[in-house]
């Protein structure tokens, strides 16, 4: 018999992900899928022709490694205009397969084994496994738990000479909780004497609700200076599936980041980035981004509180958190997987637990819902909810 060779893995802790193992069981059972955060409904028709247009003229073929130099124009542009940050196209900016993409390898760029890297839980699953890849130590910090506001006292307590990064995400996924300006002001403050790169997931930036501005690390010159800023076309514009994003960062980090790029995916589908840039001349479907899901947070979170779910404060992103601790059946006293798995076959309802976010399971009885549904996909999950 052939034999394949035996391996030890290089991620032994890692599974499927609950993203996927949530999803797959909503198919399977019919469940309203409020789990994994991607929208059931479509882009803007204007950009789906746009990406056509680009096909038919002709832009099928590689394009230069950085990206698309018109969407590196139009990027620049916005970083200027909306958080005052001038960044040059040519040497600060690079697309990317995604965020996803973006983070491993600004990671993969910057960290040395042993390079230590702080995390603050709970926290988006690729980032421990990403580190773990390029060999560093992961330092796990929590963000409060309950308010998931940062904790920076216990931030400065980790920071040592070993520091290479510190991962920050606001809005921040799951717990939609945002960081103010105060926030940046302080980390700004902690990091400036130290040589601690900053990797800022601004994935969500355009959803921050209830009139607040987004703060991203590129208002703050001292934080830009040291930053990844890192931004997915596929939350802003509807288009998870396209896998398109960027990294704005200094040239001597950016030059260090494209070195890795180049051997990692090299470039990016080239239609996509010349519709997204010919898209991005319109502003308005980025301004709008934020009023269009507040008006969705707020349907959802009025129906929940017609129900027994405690609800946690909801201030950007697409996702809202839940307590399960009042309802009124016994399975709130599951595991929080358990409960969603529960949820999921018996309610018709996928939910994403918690501790999926942290290291060591850390079980709240808090679930997250993705709210970036059709206005009816809301209503026949809170009818589901409104039976606990
Ligand atoms: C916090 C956070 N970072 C990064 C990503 C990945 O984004 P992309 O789909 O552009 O790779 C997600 C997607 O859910 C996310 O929630």
């Amino acid at each position: 018999m052939p034999k394949t060779p035996t391996l030890t893995s290089r991620l032994p802790q890692v599974g499927t992900t609950i993203f996927s193992v949530m999803s797959a069981l909503a198919t399977q059972t019919g469940a309203v899928n409020l789990g994994q955060g991607f929208p059931d409904f479509d882009c803007d028709e204007r950009l789906i022709d746009a990406v056509t247009k680009a096909m038919r003229e002709g832009h099928n073929q590689y394009p230069p490694m950085p990206g698309v130099p018109a969407l590196r124009q139009a990027m620049a542009a916005k970083m200027q205009a909306l958080y005052g940050l001038p960044c040059d196209p040519d040497t600060d900016i690079t697309v990317t397969a995604g965020a996803t993409q973006a983070i491993l390898t600004a990671i993969l760029a910057v960290v040395h084994p042993g390079d230590e890297v702080i995390v603050l839980e709970p926290c988006y699953d690729s980032y421990v496994p990403n580190i773990e890849l390029a060999g560093g130590k992961v330092v796990r910090v929590p963000l409060v738990p309950g308010s998931f506001r940062p904790d920076f006292d216990a931030i400065a307590a980790a920071i040592t000479p070993r520091t290479r990064a510190l991962i920050i995400n606001s809005p921040h996924n799951p717990s939609g909780q945002v960081w103010s300006a105060d926030d940046m002001r302080r980390l700004d403050e902690l990091l400036a004497p130290t040589d601690v790169l900053l990797i800022s997931d601004e994935v969500y930036e355009h959803m921050v609700f209830d009139g607040q501005a987004h703060q991203s690390a590129a208002r703050y010159p001292g934080l830009a200076a040291r930053a990844f800023i890192i931004s997915s076309f596929g939350k802003t514009y509807h288009v998870t599936g396209w896998k398109v994003g960027t990294v704005v960062a200094p040239a001597p980090l950016t030059a260090e980041f494209r070195k890795v790029h180049q051997f990692n995916v090299f470039t990016v589908n080239t239609p996509m980035q010349h519709a997204l840039a010919a898209y991005m001349a319109d502003p308005a479907p980025y301004f709008q981004l934020a009023a269009f899901y507040q008006r969705k947070r707020d349907l959802f979170r009025d129906g929940l509180a017609q129900t027994r779910f405690r609800l946690l404060p909801g201030q950007g992103t697409y996702f809202q958190c839940v307590g399960i601790e009042n309802l009124a059946v016994a399975e709130r006293d599951l595991p929080e997987a358990d409960f969603c798995q529960w949820l999921t076959r018996e309610i018709g309802v996928a939910a994403i637990p918690l501790s999926a976010f942290y290291g060591n399971g850390f079980d709240q009885k808090v679930v997250r819902f993705c709210f970036a549904k059709k206005d009816e996909t809301l209503k026949a999950a809170l009818e589901r909810l409104a039976r606990l």
